[in-house]
Order: structure tokens, then C-alpha cells, then sequence
């Protein structure tokens, strides 16, 4: 978690004077809401974990419908992950609502919103999914696509991997891609998932491949490990 400055019980958190935007920060709750003190406004929000670079929250629909919704409609998700009809604001705050609020409340955990540490601008999402079709969690991603090529995906899935491991107690985490997503096939073999096999979701959903922490060699041998 945060690293607190032992002498004044606040936590430390890089000031970025160029952005002017963080001017300070405290725990609130017994450490899980974090306050940002921006120039006229207190933020709360939910951390969960962070990283060297990265900041990751719960999301909120009252501040981030925005956000996702660019997201959601950005080519590579649509490509990618697929049409989710989030067209509105309202559609944006249903989605939140509908899927990573109500993973957190029923499975403890979800899709959190990944801001960067230095200047608070949400970049993408990252986090744990359990869908009804899969016995394993999986792990999801989607970065707006000018944060692509900086290693922010890469360190964003490796500390949800280990933030499933040791924090949430999951020992086994999957993931799920098209099978023409060879960027998140990369980023999966990184974080030590390899293609398993082709499955479906459901009897009349395209195959999909899975990729999981069991060694494959037969996949690895064929160069077809992502
Ligand atoms: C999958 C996705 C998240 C990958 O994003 P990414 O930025 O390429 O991934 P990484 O964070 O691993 O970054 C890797 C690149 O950053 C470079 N990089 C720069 N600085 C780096 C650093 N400090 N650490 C690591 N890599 C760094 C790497 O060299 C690499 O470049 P390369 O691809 O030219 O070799 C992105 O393509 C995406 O959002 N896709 C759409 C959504 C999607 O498909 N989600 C998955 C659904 S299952």
C-alpha cells in the first residue's frame, strides 16, 4: 500500500509541480480511501494497490463515467473486447454500476480504474474478472492508446497478478483474448500465462483463447505461445 511519512501520518505521494495537481494525501477509513488535495478540492477514492509509476482505484460512476466512457468506444477496445453499447454518459455510469461496482460487492474484487502516479490522469483499466462460464478468475486490461508502448499495461497486469496472489488469496489466474490480439498475447506471456487451447464462453460464442499458468509446451515448441 501507500508509503506514510511516519512523522506526520501522511501518506507520501510524488508531487508533480509541473501539473500542479497533487498537494497532498491522507488515509481516511483505516487506510482504504485515500484523499487527494488538489488546488480547490478534496478527492476520496478507493485505493486498492499502487505501483512506481501508478495508481490504482475502485471506480466510481460519479467521476469516472467520463473516462470509461472513452474508453469503452476507443478502436482497440472496440476491436479487441468488444461493443459494450455504452453511448451516454448515463450508459457509462450503468456500466460501473452493472459490472466493476458490482464485482467489488459480490467477488471482492474487479476492474479498477489505473491513473498515473505523478499527474492523476486515468490511462486505462486493469484488474480481475470471474465470469460464470470460467472456473478461474482472469485478468483484464484496456489502456487509452496514447499510454500504449511505455510499459504501463505490463506493470499494471504484473501487480494485479500479485496483488491476486498475496492480497486476494487466488492462486490461479487466467485470461481470456481474441484470437487476433497479439499485443495482449505478448503482455500475457510477460506476466507468466502462456495459450492453453481454444475455448467458448458460451455454445454460441466465438472461440476465444485462454491463456493460463499451466506449461504449455506443445504451444511454446510451435511458436504459437501468444
Ligand atoms: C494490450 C495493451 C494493454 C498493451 O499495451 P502496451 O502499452 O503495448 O503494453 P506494455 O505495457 O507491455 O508495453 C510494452 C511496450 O512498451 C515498451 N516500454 C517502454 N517503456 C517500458 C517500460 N518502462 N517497461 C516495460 N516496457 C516498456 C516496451 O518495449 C514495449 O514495446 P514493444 O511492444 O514495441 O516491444 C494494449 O494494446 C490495449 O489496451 N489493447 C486494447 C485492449 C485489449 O486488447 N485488452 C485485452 C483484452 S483481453
Amino acid at each position: 500500500m501507500l508509503k506514510i511519512n511516519r512523522r506526520t501520518n501522511v501518506p507520501r505521494i510524488r508531487q508533480d509541480k509541473t501539473a500542479g495537481c497533487v498537494e497532498r494525501g491522507e488515509l481516511l477509513n483505516g487506510g482504504n480511501l485515500f484523499a487527494i488535495h488538489e488546488r480547490n478540492t478534496t478527492i476520496a477514492r478507493m485505493i486498492v494497490l499502487e505501483t512506481e509509476r501508478l495508481i490504482f482505484s475502485r471506480l466510481d460512476p460519479d467521476r469516472d463515467s467520463e473516462f470509461i466512457l472513452g474508453l469503452v468506444n476507443g478502436p482497440s477496445f472496440l476491436r479487441y473486447i468488444g461493443d459494450k453499447g455504452v453511448r451516454t454518459l448515463a450508459d457509462a455510469r450503468r456500466y460501473i454500476t452493472d459490472g466493476p461496482l458490482k464485482s467489488y460487492e459480490t467477488n471482492g474484487y474487479g476492474l479498477y480504474k489505473v491513473e498515473l502516479k505523478s499527474n492523476l490522469t486515468p490511462i486505462g483499466m486493469c484488474g480481475l474478472i470471474k465470469r460464470d462460464t470460467l472456473p478461474d478468475a482472469d485478468i483484464g486490461f484496456a489502456f487509452l492508446e496514447e499510454y500504449w508502448g511505455a510499459g504501463y499495461a505490463y506493470e499494471s497486469a504484473a501487480a494485479v497478478m500479485s496483488y491476486a496472489r498475496e492480497k486476494l488469496g487466488i492462486k490461479r489466474v487466467v485470461a481470456i483474448t481474441t484470437p487476433d490480439n497479439v499485443a495482449s498475447g505478448k503482455l500475457l506471456n510477460k506476466i507468466g500465462l502462456k495459450f492453453d487451447r481454444l475455448i467458448q464462453l458460451t455454445a454460441d460464442s466465438p472461440e476465444v483463447k485462454l491463456f493460463t499458468p499451466d506449461c504449455d509446451e506443445a504451444s511454446e515448441k510451435d511458436g504459437h505461445g501468444y
